[in-house]
């Protein structure tokens, strides 16, 4: 066999090596505040994506209380700092917190969760169920059985109890739906604690839309200077989210 060949080979070889390792997948903090629109954080987005490229995130997602005010600025500081933010919302539904991405309309007073998704599909868009097992009332519980056309569960929060994190997996296994992992993010230090592993690299928001729309996302979580995917049993999750 000629030197060329042996060189086609080799590179085919590695190729198919590197898309069945996914050496273009990436980690992302799906679920984040930032100040300006969400009162009840004290982080900029400098700070968001300073800590967050510090962890090894790909890209971060600002989904903010009831708003998408943030999009215009993080779509130029994205282009400034070259690092993907990506804006999503999280909606306060009548049933709970929803975080949705792909949309540019949304009501401006709470609705039944099921019209919200409906809304979002209407526009392309993909949502999830935020932490529905918190207990501070906001999340879904058990509409999570009623409402149709979830895309997936938030079934590792940041700011979330263990127990509530595994329930969600639970019902993310029963449901069928992805499954993902986000720090709700709210002060520095919770920055990237979670993250959801996306087997290809996005970039843009259509990317970013894609990708999540095939499937094939996890969640994951830092811990020693590394994220690492997470098991869905109870007995795998984390420990430092016993609390
Ligand atoms: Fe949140």
């Amino acid at each position: 066999m000629g030197g060329r060949k042996v060189y086609i080979m080799y590179v085919g070889i590695l190729l198919y090596c590197f898309k069945r390792t996914g050496v273009n997948s990436m980690f992302i903090d799906t679920h984040m505040h930032e100040m300006t629109y969400s009162k009840d954080s004290i982080l900029t987005l400098r700070e968001m994506v300073e800590r967050g490229r510090e962890k090894g995130l790909g890209g971060i997602c600002i989904t903010d209380h009831d708003s998408m005010g943030i999009r215009d600025y993080a779509r130029e500081y994205a282009a400034k700092t070259a690092f993907p933010i990506f804006t999503g919302i999280e909606y306060y539904s009548l049933e709970g917190d929803i975080v949705a991405f792909g949309i540019r309309e949304y009501p401006k007073e709470r609705v039944p969760a099921q019209e919200f998704i409906d809304l979002v599909k209407a526009q392309g868009g993909v949502c999830y169920a935020a932490h529905p097992f918190r207990n501070n009332n906001r999340g879904l519980e058990e509409n999570l059985l009623k409402v149709k056309g979830l895309d997936g569960i938030e079934v590792l929060n940041g700011s979330t109890s263990k127990e509530a994190c595994a329930k969600a997996a639970l019902y993310a296994k029963r449901l069928g739906l992805i499954t993902l992992g986000a720090s709700d993010c709210h002060v520095p230090e919770k920055v990237g604690v979670c993250a959801t592993y996306f087997p290809e690299e996005v970039k843009t928001e259509e990317e970013f839309l894609n990708v999540f729309k095939k499937g094939g996302l996890k969640p994951a979580y830092y811990q020693d200077g590394q994220y690492h995917i997470a098991g869905l049993e109870r007995s795998l999750l984390p420990q430092y989210y016993t609390r």
